[in-house]
C-alpha cells in the first residue's frame, strides 16, 4: 500500500485522501520535497487568503494518481521536476491549458509548454562537477568530450532510468541525432568508475572520496551540500567545482521544475493565481537562496554561491522537445548498456 506525505505532518493512505483534504483549500500534488516550498506556499495563503494543502509523492505516482482519479481528483495543481515529467503529465491528459499574460510574459518561451499546459518556475543546470585537486578545467570542454577514452574510469553519473539523464540524452539527440547520442551513452558508460548507483549527491560524495574525477549532476545539489547542516557535506562541497560545458557551442542543458493546473480542477482561477505567484518577484527571489535553483524569470539575481560558479550560456532548445524525445532517449539508453 502506498503512503503519501501530506503537510503539515500528516501521513495517510491515499484511499482516504479525498475525504481528508479540505473542500476550501487549493490542493497541490507535488514531487518537490523542500521545506522552503511550504514557507513559500504559506506566503501565498497570507497574500490571497487561499489555503494550500500539499500532497507529496514522486512524479510517476502523482501522474498515475491523477489519471486514476479522473474528474474526482481533489488536486488543482501538479508540480514536478523536469520537463520530461511535465510532458508525460501533458500526454496523460491530466493538465489543462491556462491563459495568463503574467505567466507568458514572465517565463521565457522555451521554459513553458507551447500549449500552456505547464510552466517552468525554476531552472536546473545539468552539468559537470569535478575534483578541484585532480582536474584542471582546461581538460573539460563539452558533454560530447566525456565520451573520449581519456576519461576512462574517471566519470560518474546516476542510473539512466532517472528522468534527469533521460532529458540530458534527449538534448543530445536534439543536437547530434540518435546515432551519435547512442554512441555517446555507450562511451560515457564505458568511462564510468563504477556502475551507476545512488543520486546526484552520491556522485559528488564519491568524487570527493577520490572514486572518480568528474560527475554529471544538477548544480543545485552542490548548493544543497554547500548549505548542508552536516559538516561533512560542507567539506565535500569545498573540494568540488562546477564546469559549464559547450560554451563555444549550443550551451548547457537547462531543465525546469514546473507545474500546471489539473484538467479536473474545480478552482482553475485560484490555481492560475497560484502559478502566477510562483513567478512573482518575491517567489523567484527565494529559489536561489533556498534550493540553489536558478530563477526562471530573467533579471532575478543569482545567489552569491551561484555567482561564484561563473557565467554560462544555455542551450535554447524548447524543453517540450525533451518530452517528445523521451521515448527515444529511453530506447537508446537501453541499447547503450548504461543501466
Ligand atoms: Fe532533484
Amino acid at each position: 500500500m502506498k503512503f503519501f506525505r501530506i503537510t503539515p505532518a500528516v501521513c495517510l493512505c491515499l484511499t482516504f485522501l479525498p475525504l481528508l483534504l479540505s473542500a476550501e483549500a487549493l490542493v497541490v500534488y507535488s514531487h518537490r520535497h523542500y521545506p522552503s516550498d511550504d514557507l513559500l506556499f504559506a506566503k501565498f495563503t497570507e497574500q490571497t487568503g487561499i489555503a494550500v494543502q500539499v500532497v507529496k509523492a514522486n512524479a510517476g505516482e502523482l501522474i498515475e494518481r491523477l489519471r486514476a482519479e479522473g474528474e474526482n481528483t481533489p488536486a488543482d495543481i501538479l508540480i514536478t521536476a523536469d520537463a520530461g515529467n511535465l510532458a508525460l503529465a501533458k500526454a496523460a491528459g491530466v493538465l489543462r491549458p491556462v491563459q495568463s499574460e503574467i505567466l507568458t510574459e514572465a517565463i521565457p518561451e522555451n521554459y513553458r509548454d507551447p500549449d500552456n499546459t505547464w510552466f517552468g518556475f525554476t531552472l536546473r543546470a545539468r552539468v559537470m562537477i569535478y575534483a578541484k585537486d585532480r582536474v584542471s578545467p582546461d581538460e573539460l570542454s563539452t558533454y560530447e568530450d566525456l565520451a573520449d577514452p581519456k576519461w576512462r574510469g574517471r566519470l560518474l553519473s546516476r542510473s539512466s532510468s532517472h528522468i534527469y539523464n533521460q532529458s540530458l540524452l534527449a538534448s543530445l539527440i536534439a543536437a547530434n541525432g540518435e546515432a551519435a547520442a547512442l554512441e555517446w551513452a555507450r562511451a560515457v558508460r564505458r568511462n564510468m568508475a563504477r556502475p551507476p548507483q545512488g543520486n546526484d549527491r552520491d556522485q559528488m560524495r564519491a568524487v570527493a572520496r577520490g572514486l572518480a574525477d568528474v560527475a554529471i549532476v544538477n548544480t543545485y545539489y552542490l548548493g544543497l551540500l554547500h548549505h548542508s547542516p552536516d559538516a561533512r557535506d560542507r567539506e565535500i562541497a569545498k573540494q568540488l567545482r562546477v564546469f559549464f560545458p559547450n560554451q563555444e557551442g549550443r550551451g548547457i542543458h537547462m531543465n525546469v521544475s514546473g507545474g500546471g493546473v489539473t484538467r479536473a480542477s474545480s478552482r482553475p482561477e485560484q490555481a492560475r493565481q497560484f502559478l502566477e505567484f510562483l513567478v512573482s518577484e518575491e517567489a523567484q527571489n527565494t529559489f536561489p537562496l533556498t534550493t540553489s535553483e536558478f530563477p526562471v524569470v530573467p533579471g532575478i539575481p543569482f545567489s552569491d554561491l551561484q555567482q561564484s560558479w561563473g557565467e554560462f550560456t544555455v542551450d535554447p532548445l524548447n524543453l517540450g522537445t525533451l518530452g517528445e524525445l523521451n521515448p527515444s532517449a529511453v530506447r537508446l539508453f537501453n541499447r547503450s548498456g548504461w543501466e
